[in-house]
């Protein structure tokens, strides 16, 4: 078997992860909605380096503690590095989600961008909610991809001709049929949630609408134009028999399959560090009680 996908995502991982939120956005999330006032133990489930943990634990107060858990050996490793050089508590366990037995309860059980890479979302739900105390949390940041892929707009170009809607709805819906992994269960978890028991379940969106700005020409403009290259934005699409092939296979027609196919060589060919973009993640955060 191939060295584990996400062991190499490390790069990706860092410099995208500020798209998401602003930081004042989960302060008010941790104070005003949470209003988490006493220490808690948080779980964070496919932890990566621990983004979720170094974003949350300086918003929570003192003694609270973070668990990372992941399938990746080098991320845990990375995370393990990173958290040494802080004051939190904190633990990692390099583990399969799906094999792994856990027997402590913690007060909140998280996870960012981490079920839709399962195959089985409802049942690694059932694991999460297991592993939360009375009355404890469940809070989960996912993607919902249809609305991230509408929240794009380019300077002087129509929307349309870059970022056609329809066939990626088509094709994530498709996908997801065929092999369960979900890009847009961010907006169905609250449904799922409620089916499996948790109440008082809200659902937010994530705040941060991202802005390249072609006048503005500093570090801050340079670094967002990375995360976005590096998050797969206006990536250059394979070799147009194979692409086209591709998507057919996966529902698409031919003619679909086409017009997807020019509107990601155009849309790379026109994207550069001159560009000016708006994008907004929309992430959803879903959150509810366990009743245990
Ligand atoms: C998109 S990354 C998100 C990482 C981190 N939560 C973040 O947002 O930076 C998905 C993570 O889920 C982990 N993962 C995927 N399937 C897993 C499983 N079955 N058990 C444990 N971790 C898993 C991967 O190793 C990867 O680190």
């Amino acid at each position: 078997m191939g060295e584990y996908f996400w062991n190499d995502q490390l790069e990706y991982l860092m410099s995208t992860r500020d798209l998401y939120y602003n930081d004042d956005y989960l302060e008010f999330l941790v104070k005003n909605v949470w209003k988490i006032d006493k220490p808690v133990d948080l779980v964070d489930y496919g932890c990566g380096y621990g983004y979720l943990g170094l974003k949350l634990l300086p918003l929570l107060p003192k003694e609270s503690s973070y668990t990372g858990i992941d399938m990746g050996e080098q991320l845990i490793r990375k995370a393990e590095e990173i958290f040494q050089n802080t004051s939190f508590q904190s633990k990692f366990n390099r583990a399969d989600i799906h094999s792994i037995d856990i027997d402590k309860k913690y007060d909140i059980a998280l996870c960012h961008a981490f079920l839709l890479h399962v195959n089985n979302p409802r049942n690694v739900l059932k694991k999460m909610l297991n592993s939360v105390k009375k009355n404890g949390k469940i809070v989960c940041f996912e993607p919902h991809w249809i609305s991230s892929m509408s929240s794009y707009y380019i300077g002087n170009e129509d929307t349309s001709k870059i970022i056609p809607l329809g066939i990626l709805q088509k094709l994530f819906e498709h996908d997801a049929k065929c092999n369960g992994k979900d890009g847009n269960i961010g907006i169905k978890l609250p449904i799922y949630l409620s089916e499996l028991g948790v109440i008082d379940i809200q659902c937010r969106v994530s705040d941060k609408v991202n802005f390249l700005d072609s006048n503005r020409k500093d570090d801050r403009n340079l670094n967002l134009y990375e995360s976005l290259k590096m998050d797969g934005f206006a990536e250059a699409p394979v070799e147009e028999e194979e692409f086209i092939t591709r998507l057919v296979k996966r529902g698409a027609t031919r003619s679909e399959a086409q017009y997807q196919y020019d509107s990601e060589l155009y849309l790379s060919n026109i994207f550069s560090i001159h560009s000016s973009l708006t994008y907004a993640p929309s992430m959803k955060i879903t959150f509810g009680t366990v009743k245990g």
